[in-house]
């Protein structure tokens, strides 16, 4: 699972927290592998931070602001990393927030920023880098889903869902559509994952944080929460060319819940 010689672009490679987040994880990763790491993210530092790991590493790291939410902010990036490296090998979108409620008190500007963030945001990454990997006649695009989007669990996050449910599908469109131009296009649907977003956006359901490691360990198969780089390695799987042949794929990576919850 060679990246040597390729440049990867992560959206969402910063860290809601400290810790480990899947982005960052899956971001050092590809460094790790051989390749050149563009980290983006909303928050400069928190790419900053990525990037400095990766570096500190001995790896090849830049880090950009970028705001998925705006196509002149994804255009400018995916511009300014082809200016400086040529080329853009792997297209990972990370970017993804929950939404908790009940559907009474979900405001269409709630839903709709749910909406452009996890899924417009990604539909923008790839449109910007899609002409890129079919001038080069080759391409990997990542989207990092959620189980949510292939199975309902008991968190209120009715536009988490719906989101993540059609970036599943966008990715077998965009499999579709462009694996005759060399460009393989897959999505991961992390189940449990004990990450800082997990912290940040999910402990509210629970009484306090212990509670909710507690009630999610129990909840899965394994008896134990995956984390950060449970994602990051199947996220380098898919691209590099050991995954040549798989396309289309919604790859739940939860420690089995899926069988339970399917
Ligand atoms: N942790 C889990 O249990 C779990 C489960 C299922 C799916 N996921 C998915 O994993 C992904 C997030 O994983 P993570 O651990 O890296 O989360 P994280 O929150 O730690 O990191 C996400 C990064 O995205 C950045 N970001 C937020 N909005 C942005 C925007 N508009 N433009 C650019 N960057 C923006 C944040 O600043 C942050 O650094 C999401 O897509 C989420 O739905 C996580």
């Amino acid at each position: 699972m060679q990246l040597t010689g390729r440049v990867v672009l992560v959206f969402g490679a910063g860290s809601s927290g400290p810790g480990w987040g899947n982005g960052k994880a899956a971001a050092v990763l590809y460094a790790r592998a051989g390749a050149t790491v563009v980290a983006a993210d909303r928050v400069l530092a928190a790419a900053a931070e990525t990037a400095s790991i990766i570096t500190g590493e001995g790896g090849q790291a830049l880090a950009l602001a970028a705001d998925v939410t705006s196509a002149a902010s994804v255009d400018a990036v995916v511009a300014a990393v082809l200016a400086q490296f040529g080329r853009i090998d792997v297209l990972h979108n990370n970017v993804g927030i929950t939404d908790m409620g009940d559907l009474s008190e979900i405001t269409d500007e709630r839903w709709a920023r749910v909406m452009d963030i996890n899924l417009a945001g990604a539909m923008r990454a790839c449109r910007a880098v899609l002409p890129i990997m079919q001038a080069q006649g080759k391409g990997a695009i990542i989207n990092i889903s959620s189980l949510a989007g292939g199975v309902i669990n008991t968190y209120p996050y009715f536009s988490y869902n719906a989101s993540k449910a059609a970036l599943n599908h966008f990715t077998r469109a965009l499999a579709i559509q462009y694996g005759k131009q060399g460009i393989r296009s897959n999505a991961i649907m992390p189940g449990l994952m004990a990450t800082p977003m997990v912290q940040a956006q999910i402990a509210g359901q629970y009484a306090d944080v212990d509670a909710m490691q507690r009630a999610r360990d129990a909840a899965s198969p394994t008896g134990k929460q995956g984390d950060a780089w449970d994602i990051a390695r199947a996220a380098l799987f898919l691209a590099s060319d050991d995954a040549g042949y798989i396309n289309g794929v919604c790859l739940p990576v939860d420690g089995g819940l899926h069988c339970l919850a399917g």
